[in-house]
Parts: structure tokens; sequence; C-alpha cells
């Protein structure tokens, strides 16, 4: 140990990887998925397509979308197991973000080539979570509300049939595709809380099921993917134009944090806001729900003016709270669609991390007494 270690809280500047799956400019406000920028992604590819892309770094040619579209269909049937699983998490009250956790595990203990490490079992098991996350969000969403399953659909996109196994409802061509960017949006982004937690897991050589259900359980906290259901609660507490300011000047005169605002990375434009945000602005023009959003808008004004010369922005999840309400998506489930698409680019990570894999394990410096004598429990 040297005299004066240094210690990085938070890990922040810490390089603990290479990969080829995605670069963000914080300054720039870029952020690029193995080579294709995220505007020319959100306006030209589905989720399938980029899917495909950070499983394989390469956009798939019209075969293989259409093998990767069988395979996601395939995959989607809810086990029986995780029926059953969510027929008790339910009954127990259990939390969205709890269950998606549990079942993710129950996947794994269901596959028996669970620790085959090979790039090709990984991208089965791979396309199995991605596949499977948004039926059990949907069915523990159905269940809760004491309403039957309804089973997927194979002539609908992935977005388009999360929606109609959540809300019962086909989707418009224009929901649809809002969702399907969404999930564009949020599926991959670089190093960053819940992917280093499922990279810590799999440096041991324990599998993918148990990294994701770590990555899901990191994912759920309001700094990271919690933040998302945090902003629509705040929209709601503020409930009005004009309580926008006497809001927030208190909350930040408590030195607390406005959800939705600022990245540890980003500190001019989060790209993720700007495409949400026009995104929205097409959902509204055809909704009878855009009251949050337009209140979204005018707290971001206000907190341009109020935080003016520090670098906080909309991040992503600041429109995402009121883009998923004026799609009909309950607010607690924000963080587990996070997850849904965030496998993705988890599983990617998973999949370069086995391939050149080395134990995560750094240190800690000791700060505590030393050389103290050891009393007896009797005279304690
Ligand atoms: C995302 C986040 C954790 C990144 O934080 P970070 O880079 O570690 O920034 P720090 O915690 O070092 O904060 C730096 C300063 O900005 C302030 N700050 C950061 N985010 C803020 C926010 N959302 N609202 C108000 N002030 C904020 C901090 O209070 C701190 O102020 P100080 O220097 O006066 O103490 C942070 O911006 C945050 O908590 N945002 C809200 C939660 C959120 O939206 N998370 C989703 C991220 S995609």
């Amino acid at each position: 140990m040297t005299n004066n270690p240094e210690i990085s809280l938070g890990l922040e500047g810490i390089n603990i990887a290479s990969t080829n799956l995605c670069r963000i400019d914080g300054v720039a406000g870029e952020l690029i998925y193995a080579g294709y920028n995220i505007y020319d992604l959100a306006k030209n590819a589905t989720f399938e397509e980029v899917a495909y892309l950070l499983w394989n770094l390469d956009l798939p040619d019209q075969d293989q979308l259409k093998e990767i579209k069988e395979t996601f269909q395939s995959e989607r049937v809810l086990s029986e197991l995780n029926r059953h699983l969510i027929r008790e998490l339910v009954n127990g009250n259990a939390r969205p973000m709890r269950a998606l956790e549990i079942c993710v595990i129950a996947l794994g203990a269901l596959d028996q080539n669970s620790s085959d490490f090979s790039p090709s079992n990984l991208k089965v098991i791979a396309t199995r979570l991605a596949a499977r996350m948004p039926t059990v969000v949907a069915g523990f969403h159905r269940a809760r509300q004491g309403l039957d399953y309804i089973p997927p659909r194979d002539d609908l996109s992935h977005a388009a049939n999360f929606l109609w196994m959540l809300l019962g409802k086909e989707p418009s061509e224009l929901e649809a595709r809002v969702f399907d960017v969404a999930m564009t949006l949020h599926a991959e982004h670089e190093m960053n809380a819940s992917t280093f937690s499922a990279i810590v897991t799999a440096s041991t050589q324990s599998d993918m099921y148990s990294a994701i259900a770590s990555a899901v359980g990191t994912l759920k906290g309001p700094l990271h993917g919690g933040a998302n259901t945090a902003v629509y609660e705040l929209l709601t507490k503020i409930g009005d134009e004009a309580s926008i300011k006497p809001y927030i000047d208190e909350l930040l005169d408590r030195k607390e944090r406005v959800m939705g605002i600022g990245h540890r990375i980003y500190r001019t434009t989060d790209p993720r806001a700007v495409i949400l945000e026009a995104l929205g602005e097409e959902v509204a023009e055809e909704s009878e729900e855009r009251f949050y959003f337009d209140l979204s808008r005018k707290l971001r004004d206000y907190l341009g003016e109020r935080l003016a010369g520090r670098p906080l922005y909309p991040n992503v999840d600041f429109f995402s709270a009121s883009v998923y309400n004026m799609l009909g998506i309950p607010s607690d489930l924000y963080t587990a669609i996070f997850a849904m698409a965030r496998s993705v680019g988890w599983t990617a990570h998973l999949i370069e991390q086995y391939a050149n894999n080395r134990l995560v394990r750094p240190n800690a410096v000791y700060v505590g007494e030393e050389s103290k004598d050891f009393i007896p429990l009797a005279q304690r």
C-alpha cells in the first residue's frame, strides 16, 4: 500500500473495459451505438435491428432480421414457472422491478445450458432475456389488476406487442413507433452502474441470468433507472404551471435534486432527451393526455433559468415519464421498461466480457484502527 493511496469514489473517470458497443461524447452531446449515430438509428432502425446490431456489431440484412424477429417471437411466451411466480409476487404486493429481478433468475433456473459461455449460446440467452422480460412486465401488470395474461402476437413488432400485452389494445402506428424508438434510446449506454454490476457478476464466471438480475437490481435505484418514475411523481406533485417556481425553488433550497436532470457524462445535452421531446410532441398532437408533457416543457424552461451556467440539463428520464404517460403506461412500470430495453446493451457487454474475462476485484483502503487487543467476551 502506498502512503497516500488515491481513492476514486464512484469510480468516476476510471476506464474498466474497452468496448465496441457505444461511444458517448458528453460535451458534444453525442451517442453512438457500434458506429451509428443515435439520431440515425432512432429515425431509421427498429428496436430489433438495434438489438441485432449490438449483439453482432453490424446491422442485419433482410434474412438476418427475419431470423431475429422469429427468435424473439419464439422466446416471448411466459413459462409456467414465471406465471406461478407472478401470481405469488402479486399476492405479496411485490413491486414491478423486484418481480422482474426474480423472474429473470427463474429463467436461468430453467436453462440447463446457462453456463455455456460460447458466443452462440450467449446470443441465444441474450435474445431470450430481451424477448421474455416484456412478457413478464406485461403479465405482472395484468395479474395485479386481476386480469388474464395476454399471450404475445407474432404479427406485431417487439414494441407494439409489448403495448398489446400490457394494455390489451393494439397501439396506433405512431404509438408503436414512438415506443420502439424509446426502447432504442434506452438500449445501450456504454459503462454505467447497472452495466458495471452485470460485468462484476459475470467476471466471476457466474452466468448471464445472474448478471442480468444484478443489473436489474442496480437499475432500480432513483439515481439510475428509477429516475423516470421519480420524474412522473415530481410532475404530479408540482401539479400545475403556476406551482413550478415555488415548488422547485423550495426543493433546491433544501439541496434536493430535480429528478430527470443532470448526468455524470452529458454536460451539455442528452441527445436521447432531445429525440424523446420531439417524439412526445408528435404523440401529444394526437393525445388527450398531453398535460404532463406540456408541464415537463415548462419545468425544463424554468430549470434552464434557475440552473443557468451549471451542467444540469434534462436526461433521458425527463421526457420518458410524460411520453410513457401519454402512451397509457402506468408510472411504476417505467423503470421496468428501461430494464427491458437495456437488457440488450447489458447482454451485449456481457458477450464482450465473457470473450475477454478478467475477475473484477478492486481494492479498498483500510482506515480503521490497528493492533487492538482482543478482549474475551466475558470481559466486554
Ligand atoms: C445523474 C446524477 C447522479 C449525476 O450526478 P454526478 O455527476 O455524480 O453529479 P454530482 O452528484 O457530483 O453533483 C454535482 C453538483 O450538481 C448538483 N446536481 C446534480 N444533479 C442535480 C439535480 N438533478 N438537481 C439539482 N442539483 C443537481 C449536485 O447537488 C452537486 O451540487 P454541488 O456541487 O453544489 O454539491 C445526478 O445529476 C442526479 O442525481 N440526477 C437526478 C437523478 C437522475 O435523473 N438520474 C438519471 C440519470 S440518467
